[in-house]
């Protein structure tokens, strides 16, 4: 029987996201960029960094774009069934104060 993601948990790992979308990649030097931050972020814990390449930031005018963020809760072995739980937490995200 397969799991669903009913499973989640805080996370305060640091995410970098880096776009390689065709704007971004138009608009810039697109392997130079993944090169320098792979090689300024190989000295951080690889536990509490983590990079990752996406597809579009929707940041597309002000690229080459690099997102970073940190916490969220993580969902584990997602099927579908828990999409509504991911959404009340945007939701929450959404309508949290400003601090
Ligand atoms: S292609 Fe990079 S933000 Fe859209």
């Amino acid at each position: 029987m397969e799991s669903t993601g009913e499973k989640s948990e805080r996370t305060e790992r640091v995410y970098v996201f880096v776009c390689k979308g065709d704007s971004c990649s138009k608009r810039g030097t697109p392997d130079r960029l993944r090169v320098a931050i792979k090689q300024v972020l190989r000295d951080f814990p690889a536990q509490s960094v983590k990079l990752s390449f996406v597809s579009c930031l929707s940041m597309c005018g002000e690229g080459p774009n690099v997102l970073i963020c940190k916490g969220g809760t993580a969902f584990h072995r997602c099927s579908g069934p828990e999409a509504g739980a991911v959404a009340e937490e945007v939701r929450e995200i959404l309508e949290r104060p400003d601090p």
